[in-house]
């Protein structure tokens, strides 16, 4: 087997040893990393009681893996190149031998708190170095990172911060996105009047406002840093490889968000592995992945996969359309950018923008771009082709999710000519299968095309382990519908040729520009209205964001006006979960399409939403059908 995937026979290779000797192929992979100790077997367990284990028995430690393991060749190679959200402001280089010192720093730093193996640490940070040297801490330390997206209200990071525990908050005073500041430490003072748990808050300055600073919880970082000698020195803790690594906090249909589970050891052979096949990594490549550090995208591709391959990793604190919607391809072309991964909905809006920011760029650097978190339509797999590629570089449509903690289905960098809108073949390792309604294995050879609910077979070595807290949890979500095993929650359709193409989401979690967020978490929001009695939430398609959010609420107070209602309705919204889960549009109705046992009938209410009203379906269950002609008089 080759050391890497450069061709199509190599991944033919890998993914038949994958398939054949599960064990052995991800042996020889997980070789390529250090551990302090070796594991008693490879893989045991399975998806019927997620039980599954990766190297158990290894000790390993991450952030050894992406820094100290470098030091001897890439010292004074950059790691992080940074960019500022202020175009005029100096980017920064930082070499592997500078973050390896920022990083010892920082653990020192958190051990001197009290932090340590095991403990939980939210970081609440934005785009900035510091968020790198924050996780990679962590990892030193075997404390176990809880990252919070900035855009997240301080509802929402308190509740956070509660259902893991956390007893340390990492954040800045604030931070600028575009011309709008957000005032992150001002979000978590709110917060953290709900989490006692937290002994110390530590405050990065960043823009420099002034803040309230609660002595002795809070701790300006430069201030305490600069009591932490330059050359400090902290031993990477020898973690075992399913010691967990990291909470991440995501949407599903039901309830609250979940902490979302990775562990040390599979996680990180995945990262590396899906990282420098999927991407074709050479190491003079500069990588940029837009997403931010509060995502999986962020966690996986923008600092893990890249670190632990040695590669550059280029992180932009601002957002792609301002000072105007040349922003991206002027930092590409600035920092001479070759690997670029960001998502539809940016694309589509800066496709928006016309053509005229682009095409004055030069672009020449590039050699392979991605795509991640939402499915890509044809219009903007084509302009991105076309306007950004050059129709030179290979489009790859990556398809994974936070739960996977790696790329599982994606056209590989090496091999020609991608089908647009296809995530293409799985990698070495991943097993999908398309189920019918009724839960049986549609079979497929050359020559068929069949749709279904995706699945996968089994495990791989990045795939969660559980649900903080909550194991049953994650067993109902992922494991029971199809027993024995991983259920995706998205559709899918595969082609003649063997190719996969996802079709979104078919339970009840929507894409809202590449952010999953729950109807349920966005109605159990909204019904907090003081003047709402019931809601209903559902997706539908928007030409940028892929996916709007649209709200049906039942008022009490007759008479009160759409936009009063509307509004207060977004001040919830915000207040309770962020800017992210506002809906676009808001329709008042006096009754919801219920079942005669109660249940809402979501399909209906999404039809309208489409705008798809020439056939609504069965409707015969319904307790009063009249519902749906009214609701679809007051559309929006
Ligand atoms: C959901 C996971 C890990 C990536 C960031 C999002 C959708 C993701 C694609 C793609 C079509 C995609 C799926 C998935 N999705 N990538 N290439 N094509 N859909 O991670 O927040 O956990 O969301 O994003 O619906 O289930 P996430």
């Amino acid at each position: 087997m080759p050391s890497q995937i450069r061709s199509y026979p190599d991944y033919t290779a890998h993914y038949t040893l994958a398939q054949q000797d599960p064990d052995a192929y991800w042996a020889e992979v997980a070789g390529r990393y250090h551990w302090f100790a070796p594991w008693q077997q490879v893989h045991t367990g399975g998806f019927l009681r997620a039980d599954m284990q990766w190297f158990a028995g290894a000790r390993t430690n991450l952030a050894y893996n992406c820094l100290d393991r470098h030091l001897p060749v890439l010292a004074d190679h950059t790691a992080i190149i940074w960019e500022s959200n202020d175009p005029r402001e100096a980017p920064l280089h930082i070499s592997f031998a500078q973050l390896y010192d920022q990083v010892n720093r920082m653990a020192h730093l958190l051990r001197s708190l009290g932090v340590q193996r095991g403990d939980r640490v939210c970081i609440y940070l934005p785009m900035i170095p510091e968020a790198a040297y924050a996780m990679l801490a962590c990892a030193r330390l075997g404390a176990i990172h809880s990252v919070v997206f900035g855009g997240f209200s301080a509802t929402a990071l308190a509740d956070r911060i509660r259902d893991a525990d956390c007893q340390l908050l990492i954040t800045a005073d604030a931070t600028m996105r575009g011309n709008k500041a957000v005032p992150l430490k001002a979000i978590a003072d709110e917060a953290l009047l709900h989490c006692p748990g937290i002994r110390h808050c530590l405050v990065v300055q960043r823009a420099g406002i002034a803040v309230e600073m609660r002595t002795p919880r809070d701790l300006w970082y430069h201030e305490v840093l600069a009591g932490v000698p330059r050359d400090a020195r902290v031993p990477a803790e020898e973690m075992n490889a399913e010691d967990p690594l990291f909470i991440l906090y995501t949407s599903g249909s039901t309830g609250k968000p979940k902490g979302i589970v990775h562990t040390t050891g599979g996680y990180m052979v995945n990262a590396g592995h899906s990282f420098a096949n999927v991407f074709q990594v050479q190491l003079q490549d500069i990588w940029w992945c837009t997403a931010d550090v509060g995502w999986i995208t962020g966690h996986t591709y923008l600092i893990y996969g890249p670190l632990l391959n040695g590669i550059t990793t280029l992180m932009f604190e601002g957002v792609p359309t301002w000072p105007d919607a040349g922003r991206f391809w002027e930092v590409i072309d600035r920092h001479k950018v070759t690997l670029f991964y960001t998502a539809p909905t940016a694309i589509r809006a800066l496709m928006a923008a016309g053509n005229t920011w682009v095409e004055n760029k030069d672009l020449g650097s590039l050699r392979i771009i991605g795509s991640v978190g939402e499915p890509i339509n044809i219009e903007a797999w084509e302009w991105y082709h076309t306007y950004v590629g050059k129709r030179r570089c290979p489009v790859l449509d990556t398809w994974w999710q936070t739960e996977t903690g790696a790329i599982m289905i994606s056209p590989m960098g090496g091999q020609p000519a991608h089908k647009p809108c296809f995530a293409a073949l799985p990698l070495p390792g991943v097993e999908p299968v398309l189920m019918d309604p009724e839960g049986k294995e549609i079979t497929w050879k050359p020559g068929d095309t069949i749709e279904g609910n995706l699945c996968i077979r089994n495990p791989w070595p990045g795939i969660a382990r559980t649900t903080w807290g909550d194991h049953e949890r994650f067993l109902n979500t992922y494991f029971t519908a199809y027993p024995g095993y991983y259920f995706t929650g998205d559709g899918c359709k595969r082609d003649a040729e063997g190719h996969y193409r996802i079709l979104g989401r078919v339970d009840d979690v929507i894409n809202v520009s590449g952010h999953r967020i729950g109807t349920a978490e966005v109605e159990n929001a909204i019904n907090e209205h003081p003047d709402i009695i019931e809601s209903a939430v559902v997706g539908y398609p928007h030409d940028i964001k892929g996916q709007g959010i649209y709200a049906y609420v039942i008022v009490g107070k007759p008479g009160l006006p759409q936009e009063e209602i509307a509004r207060t309705v977004n001040e919830v919204i915000v207040r309770l979960i962020g800017p992210i889960a506002k809906p676009d549009k808001l329709q008042l109705v006096t009754d919801l399409p219920k079942t005669r046992s109660g249940k809402i009938m979501r399909r209906i209410l999404r039809k309208i939403a489409a705008g798809e009203l020439d056939n609504m379906g069965d409707t015969s269950t319904l307790l009063d059908p009249g519902v749906v002609d009214a609701i679809i008089a007051g559309r929006q």
